[in-house]
């Protein structure tokens, strides 16, 4: 099945001016495509916690979306340093947000967990030498 790409958006660390743009505008492109609207917040959960991670726990990264006939692909990667032990960061509570992020309102440990929630596939590469990959699949 051909997939299309529908955004690909650069997401700079420790921007919070900007962080949430990638997932605002995809949820936009979705609306204008006319994927239902439950999917639509579903996608916008997923991607907005994925994003604040780069924004928070990263050095930068990219969101892509491809789109085909039953499928929404979701891609975020970015260039370290790294997700250390991946089940605990699937863990809810567990997170190591400093206090000045806390203090923000992030940090509560919540965001992989429901991205994993949301997600009908999720595939998480991640090492301090490459960074984090995270693929996610959401049907249509
Ligand atoms: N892209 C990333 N790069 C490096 N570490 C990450 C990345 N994403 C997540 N982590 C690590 O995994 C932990 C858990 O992530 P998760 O999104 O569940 O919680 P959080 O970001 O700390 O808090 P919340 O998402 O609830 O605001 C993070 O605290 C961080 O240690
Ligand atoms: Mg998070």
């Amino acid at each position: 099945m051909k997939k299309q790409k529908i955004l690909n958006k650069e997401i700079a660390s420790f921007d919070f001016q900007s962080g949430g743009e990638a997932s605002s505008n995809l949820k936009n492109i979705l609306r204008k495509l006319g994927v239902p609207a439950k999917t639509v917040r579903k996608t916008a959960i997923i991607t907005y916690e994925l994003e604040m991670n780069v924004v928070i726990h990263s050095c930068g990264g990219e969101l892509t979306a491809l789109i085909s006939e039953n499928e929404l692909e979701i891609r975020v990667d970015d260039s370290g340093p790294g997700i250390e032990d991946l089940d605990k960061a699937f863990t809810a509570g567990y997170s190591t947000a400093s206090e000045e992020i806390r203090e923000m309102g992030f940090g509560a440990g919540m965001g992989l967990v429901n991205v994993k929630r949301y997600a009908d596939q999720i595939d998480v590469k991640s090492s301090s030498k490459n960074g984090t990959h995270v693929r996610v699949i959401i049907e249509l």
